[in-house]
């Protein structure tokens, strides 16, 4: 049996390029299972998962614990918010309380990058990580890359442009990465305010002018102002971020060709994309959440039999 090359998904920058083919080919199996009467398998039944959430969710916590039922898993929930969290226990005690209890492997999302690289020194349970802070979140990249193979295909060779807030995003990084990995070309667009300084060093092309990017693209994955990260004001109001970078259907109707619409969600409708392009025809949003399972059920799978 073929194996992933590492015991935690803790980012896309620490895979290879078969690790995710393995990870895909993997969840094309599970989303037959998704697709039929009797969606559950047993592959799981002896192993424990704890969803470990210090941050808001609703389609990561949901979609892990969903792939993991899936998967005849015993799961537990732990949200920091009404937990000892609030009493001053630390994530090591919390984490090494909740593996006291026989768990096997910690679903974790935490606003501190770097958060699960830390626990993965200190416990030996497999660690997956849903979203650490502005860093990375692996599975959102690889159920977008996943997404974009089921639309158009292959990756390779596709244009991908990542446009909006860059700067906060943990999805436009792993994208990057995902995306490079399998051969895409990468865009990002945005404000300049809200393009890291580092950018280029990525080896992704730079536009200010969302028109462009969209007439250069063959996938364009628009991100959400997240206004909760934001120390400062980067723009002077949403209303002028709309005027500028707000996309709705009438330009993508115009590009006189066919195009690929993305969004990771929470969508700010109305501020980043109007409600008739997300609900059009070139949106994939929705498929998107669905695929997010069957990826997730893939990932839980491989790592389990990495002890
Ligand atoms: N895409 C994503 O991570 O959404 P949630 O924050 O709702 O999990």
């Amino acid at each position: 049996m073929q194996e992933l090359s590492v015991r935690h998904l803790l980012g896309i920058k620490d895979i290879t390029a078969e690790d995710i083919q393995l990870i895909f080919e993997t969840a094309d199996n599970f989303k037959d299972v998704l697709n039929r009467p009797i969606k559950k398998v047993p592959s799981l039944r002896d192993i424990t998962i704890a969803n470990v959430f210090f941050e808001n969710s609703t389609r990561t916590r949901l979609s892990f614990e969903l792939a993991e039922k899936r998967l005849s898993a015993d799961v537990i929930n732990f949200s920091s918010s009404g937990s000892s969290v609030k009493k001053g226990e630390t994530l090591l005690d919390t984490v090494n309380n909740i593996l006291a209890m026989k768990v096997d492997m910690i679903v974790m999302r935490h606003s501190s990058p770097g958060a699960p690289h830390f626990l993965s020194r200190h416990i030996d349970a497999n660690i997956v990580n849903a979203g650490d802070g502005t860093h990375e979140h692996p599975t959102q990249a690889l159920l977008d890359t996943f997404s974009i193979r089921e639309r158009l295909g292959n990756v390779a060779g596709k244009k991908v442009v990542i446009i909006g807030d860059i700067l906060h995003s943990r999805v436009a990084l792993s994208n990057i990465f995902a995306l490079q990995k399998l051969g895409a070309e990468v865009m990002v667009c945005g404000p300049v305010t809200l393009l890291p300084k580092y950018i280029k060093e990525l080896g992704v092309k730079v536009e200010l002018d969302v028109r462009k990017a969209l007439a250069w693209c063959d996938v364009a994955n628009v991100l959400r102002i997240q206004l909760e990260r934001q120390q400062m004001k980067y723009f002077p109001s949403l209303r002028e971020y709309t005027l500028y970078y707000g996309i709705d259907k009438k330009m993508l109707d115009s590009l006189d060709k066919e195009i690929v619409l993305m969004h990771p969600g929470p969508i700010n409708r109305g501020v980043e994309l109007s409600s008739d392009a997300a609900d059009s025809h070139h949106s994939i949003i929705l498929n998107q959440v669905e695929n997010g399972v069957a990826i997730r059920m893939a990932v839980l799978y491989l790592l389990a039999s990495k002890k």
